[in-house]
C-alpha cells in the first residue's frame, strides 16, 4: 500500500477529530459561560494508527475494500464525566444533535466486559466537508467517568506490556480494581449534588470576578485614573471579604457608575 494513498484515507478522520474535539470543548465552554454544571469533564480525540488499523483488519478478517465500513474507530472521540448519571445526559446531547447520526450502541456498563471493562460507546456518522465535496464517516465516541477512564487506561497498558495474555494473577487484580472502580463512581454519585453545587459557585464567582475585573478595565479607557484605582482597591478589599453577596453588590454599583461614565462619554460624543 503506498504511503500517500493511506493519508488521503485517514485524512477526513483528522478533520472529524479535530472538529468533533472542537465541538465538544465548546460544549464545557458554553456550560461555563453559564454558570452550569458541564456534564463534559474533558474530550480528547485520536485517528487510528495505520498499523493499529491493520491489525484490526487482519484479526477480524476484514477486506481492504470494507475498512471505512467496518472499522468503526478509525476516527476515535473520549468523553470523560464526572459522575456516572453524566454519561446519560451527554448521550442524549449526542443524540439530539443534527450533525452527528448515531449508527449503534454499546452500554459496557450496564454490561461489563468480563475484563471490568465499562463504558458506553456510541458509532456516530459525521459528515465532514472536504475537497471534493461531503463525506460522511464513521467515528466511535468512548463516554466514561473518570473513574471509568482511570482503570481502564491502566488495564490498556498491561495489555500492551502483556501483549494480551495478561498473567492470571494480575487479571484477578484488575477485577478487584473494576468493583473497587464501581464502588468508587456509586459512592461519589450520593454526594453529586453537593460536589456540583459547589462547582457551580466556584464557577460563578469566576464568571463574576471576570466581570467585575472587565469593567474596572473598561472604566480605566474612560474616566479618571485616580478614582479607578480607588475602585480596584476597592474591590481587592472586597474579594479578600471571600462573600458573594458583597462581590455581587460590589459589580452592580460598578455596573451603575460605568453606565454614568458611558451616558457622560455620549453626551461629550454628541457635544
Ligand atoms: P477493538 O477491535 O478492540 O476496537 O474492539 P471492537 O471493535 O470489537 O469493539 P469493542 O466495543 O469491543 O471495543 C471498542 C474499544 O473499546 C476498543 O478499541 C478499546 O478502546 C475499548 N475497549 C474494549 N474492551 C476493552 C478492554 O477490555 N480494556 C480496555 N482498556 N479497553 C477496551
Ligand atoms: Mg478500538
Amino acid at each position: 500500500m503506498e504511503i500517500r494513498l493511506w493519508r488521503e484515507i485517514v485524512s477526513p478522520y483528522e478533520l472529524a477529530v479535530k472538529e468533533l474535539t472542537t465541538k465538544f470543548n465548546h460544549l464545557i465552554h458554553e456550560y461555563q459561560e453559564k454558570n452550569q454544571y458541564s456534564p463534559i469533564e474533558s474530550v480528547s480525540g485520536r485517528v487510528k494508527s495505520i498499523s493499529s488499523i491493520l491489525e484490526k483488519m487482519q484479526r477480524k478478517q476484514i477486506p481492504f475494500e470494507r475498512m471505512e465500513e467496518e472499522v468503526e474507530d478509525i476516527a476515535g472521540i473520549r468523553i470523560i464525566c464526572q459522575f456516572v448519571e453524566d454519561i446519560e445526559t451527554v448521550a442524549q446531547i449526542v443524540a439530539n444533535r443534527s450533525d452527528m447520526i448515531i449508527k449503534s450502541e454499546k452500554d459496557y456498563i450496564k454490561n461489563m466486559k468480563p475484563s471490568g471493562y465499562r463504558s458506553y460507546h456510541l458509532i456516530i456518522y459525521y459528515t465532514v466537508e472536504t475537497m471534493d465535496g461531503p463525506r460522511k464517516i464513521q467515528a466511535e465516541l468512548q463516554i466514561r467517568t473518570m473513574a471509568m477512564n482511570f482503570w481502564a487506561t491502566i488495564e490498556h497498558s498491561l495489555q500492551y506490556k502483556y501483549k494480551t495474555h495478561i498473567p492470571e494473577h494480575i487479571t484477578s487484580r484488575l477485577s478487584n480494581a473494576a468493583d473497587a472502580i464501581i464502588a468508587l463512581d456509586k459512592e461519589m454519585s450520593t454526594v453529586r449534588s453537593e460536589i456540583m453545587d459547589a462547582q457551580i459557585s466556584s464557577q460563578t464567582q469566576l464568571n463574576l470576578v471576570m466581570e467585575i475585573l472587565n469593567n474596572i478595565e473598561n472604566l480605566y479607557k474612560l474616566s479618571n485614573k485616580r478614582e479607578v484605582v480607588k475602585i480596584q482597591d476597592e474591590f481587592y478589599r472586597i474579594y479578600a471579604m471571600n462573600d458573594m453577596t458583597q462581590l455581587e453588590r460590589f459589580s452592580k454599583q460598578l455596573d451603575i457608575i460605568a453606565e454614568g461614565y458611558r451616558a457622560q462619554a455620549i453626551d461629550s460624543d454628541l457635544s
